[in-house]
């Protein structure tokens, strides 16, 4: 084991009570403190892996590692898990349910027997975290969508978890939430936290992810640097995903002599600042394009 691994997912194979198949075969590892997207269409396992990764569910065959020991499923061993590793399911009205925003953030807190004093500090620091202070006596019904997940997010980082899983977390947040939870998320990861997130949209894994884990009918099929995505056209397309919008337009940018062939830009900004570079433009430009130019002058 790599000594940065932090979680190891080993051949986990998990069948339903309805036999119907989770995960089949699943392999991949998630090193510490980097971000992770898994990304796969609709079925393809992500919130199966995530409810295996914090011991919600337990593999029907292999195994999962956490520092390389096995997973202990005892009463004791789930609770440590637990504390180290944090879901925010996809629904947060599946997470949610006391009165109140503080009730809900102080009640990890609470079961891990810390003073009232200790409790009140950490629901402070996770609800600032998320944006949420002075937000803490509002009831939780009169919450919107977007300050649900918000709150759902505190109650786990109050746990102060180094791992950190979050199941489809833009959807549903308009594109300003969208930002919002970007930057917590940012904060997350500059302080040390490894993330895990389900999601389907690649052109958002692409952008975000330092690791994209591909999953397609319950296997981890590729796993692979974000940057090096534009290299796995085959792989995405045998998941089911397109290549990323802003990937799709450099190549043809660069195939039409407007840019000049190099690192893909991981973004529209990227992408937008290179055209704005003349210079770059220029010398990306092929004899044809010239040659276009110069007989339509
Ligand atoms: N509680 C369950 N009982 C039976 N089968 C289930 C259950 N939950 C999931 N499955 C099946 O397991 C497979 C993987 O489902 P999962 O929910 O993990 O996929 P997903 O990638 O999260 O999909 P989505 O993008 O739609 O959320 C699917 O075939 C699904 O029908
Ligand atoms: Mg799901």
């Amino acid at each position: 084991m790599a000594a940065d691994v932090l979680l190891e997912v080993q051949a986990v194979g998990h069948v339903y009570a309805d036999d119907s198949h989770g995960l089949a075969d699943c392999s991949l590892a998630i090193c510490r403190g980097s971000r992770n997207a898994l990304l796969g269409a609709n079925g393809s396992g992500k919130t199966t892996l995530l409810l295996h990764l914090n011991g919600l569910l337990q593999p029907s065959s292999g195994c999962i590692r956490i520092d390389g020991q096995p997973l202990d499923y005892s009463r004791g061993g789930l609770a440590a898990l637990r504390r180290r590793v944090g879901l925010v399911f996809q629904n947060p009205d599946r997470q949610l349910f006391s009165a109140n925003v503080f009730e809900d953030v102080s009640f990890g807190p609470l079961n891990l027997g810390l003073d009232e004093a200790s409790v009140r500090a950490r629901v402070a620091q996770a609800l600032a975290a998320v944006g949420m202070a002075g937000q803490a006596e509002r009831p939780v019904h009169h919450l919107s969508f977007g300050q649900k997940k918000r709150a759902c997010i505190a109650g786990v980082l109050a746990m102060q978890p180094e791992l950190l899983l979050l199941d489809e977390p833009m959807a549903g947040l308009d594109p300003g939430m969208q930002d919002d939870l970007l930057r917590v998320l940012d904060d997350l990861a500059a302080r040390g936290i490894s993330i895990v997130l389900a999601t389907h949209d690649v052109d958002f894994a692409y952008g975000w992810a330092d690791d994209i884990h591909l999953l397609a009918a319950g296997r981890c099929t590729a796993s692979f640097a974000a940057a090096q995505l534009p290299l796995q056209e085959a792989a995405l397309r045998a998941a089911g995903q397109p290549l990323p919008a802003v990937v799709t337009l450099h190549q043809a940018l660069v195939a039409h002599g407007a840019l000049p062939a190099g690192p893909v830009p991981r973004g529209m900004p990227q992408l937008l600042a290179l055209l704005a570079m003349p210079a770059a433009a220029e010398d990306g430009m092929n004899e044809t394009a010239r040659a276009s130019q110069r007989s339509a002058a």
